[in-house]
């Protein structure tokens, strides 16, 4: 899928909020992290995107910079690699001289009940989601934060609130993540470094949405949700946006879920979906 930037973005807060400041999204070359990486930019962000395909991520940096004015340095990096993060971060820090914002976007995902999990799948999700999220944060804290201050956003998701069916390992993940914020939160408070997680629902054309059936989703589904629609990727990037910002001063070690309130409703119903057709077509994949 080919990412696009967004035609029409209406600004809520100044345009020159994040003039100077310089963000390191994982994950930014696609979908969710694509937008996030976008609306910091559109509010003077320059920024550093990084995943294991380098040519999604240059050719996103293009995209990103010719619609933004701001420079995006794409860069080849697997979150489970600490050698490879060291020298994305090195390179990083070799170019733009400071990270100000570290948003852990990068994450896989798959339906599968408990019982069909290998070992290496449970395993693989954990490591890019939780591992993943632990090492980036390490070395941007040792290499630039931890004398300097910072802000770093994890992105979850709402799975493990309920016990959600069929992500057994990405709900495991996600927790992980967010005590892991709370912890160093604590830690690294002392430091002027704000730990915040941001939870979306279901947003619309994203590579997580069509991997949880999301061209399944119909008009009840949707009406189902308590602000009657799905999320759009921009909604994500505005919350990041505000956590970034003057006005998320006070936020720490806590989660902003932005879902419309789509986890309080949502069918969650093991016997139910495993016999739906939507399951049995999407388990044949
Ligand atoms: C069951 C699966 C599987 C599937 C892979 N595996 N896909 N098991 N169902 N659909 C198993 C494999 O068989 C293997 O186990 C193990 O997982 C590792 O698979 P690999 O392909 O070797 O791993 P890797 O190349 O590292 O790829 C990781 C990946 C892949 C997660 C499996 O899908 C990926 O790269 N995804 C990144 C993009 C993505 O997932 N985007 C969506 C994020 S959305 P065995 O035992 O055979 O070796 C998201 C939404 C959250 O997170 C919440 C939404 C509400
Ligand atoms: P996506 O487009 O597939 O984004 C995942 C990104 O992570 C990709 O750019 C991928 O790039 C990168 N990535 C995966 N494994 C990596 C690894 N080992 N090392 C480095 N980068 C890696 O999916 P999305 O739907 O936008 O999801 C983005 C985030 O939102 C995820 O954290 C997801 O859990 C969360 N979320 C999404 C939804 C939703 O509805 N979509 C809901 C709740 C939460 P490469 O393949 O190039 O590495």
């Amino acid at each position: 899928m080919s990412e696009e930037t967004i035609p029409d973005y209406r600004y809520v807060f100044q345009k020159d909020l994040l003039r100077g400041k310089v963000a390191f999204i994982t994950g930014g070359g696609t979908g969710i992290g694509f937008t996030i990486t976008e609306i910091l930019m559109r509010h003077g962000c320059d920024t550093i995107i990084a995943s294991r395909r380098l040519d999604v991520v240059r050719s996103a940096a293009e995209k990103l910079s010719k619609a933004t004015g701001q420079r995006c340095l794409p860069l080849q990096m697997d979150v489970r690699k600490p050698e490879a993060i060291t020298k994305a971060v090195d390179e990083a820090l070799g170019q733009f001289k400071q990270i100000d914002i570290l948003v852990n976007n990068a994450a896989g995902n798959f339906l599968c009940p408990a019982e069909n999990l290998s070992f290496n799948a449970f395993r693989t999700v954990m490591e890019i989601d939780a591992h993943g999220t632990f090492n980036v944060s390490k070395a941007v804290f040792e290499k630039y934060m931890k004398n300097n201050g910072g802000v770093i956003i994890n992105i979850t998701a709402t799975l493990s609130f309920r016990g959600r069916v069929l992500q057994t390992h990405a709900g495991s993940a996600k927790a992980a993540i967010e005590a892991m914020t709370k912890h160093l939160a604590v830690e690294w408070g002392p430091n002027g470094i704000r730990m915040m997680c941001v939870a979306p629902g279901p947003i619309a054309d994203t590579e997580g949405m069509r991997r949880l059936g999301g061209e399944h989703i119909d008009d009840a589904m949707v009406k189902a949700i308590p602000v009657q629609r799905l999320g759009k990727r921009e909604d994500i990037g505005n919350t990041v946006l505000f956590i970034t910002s003057r006005a998320g001063e006070l936020l720490t070690g806590t989660t902003v879920i932005a879902d419309g309130g789509a986890w309080l409703t949502s069918e969650n119903n093991f016997w139910k979906i495993k016999n739906s057709p939507m399951f049995k077509q999407m388990s044949k994949m």
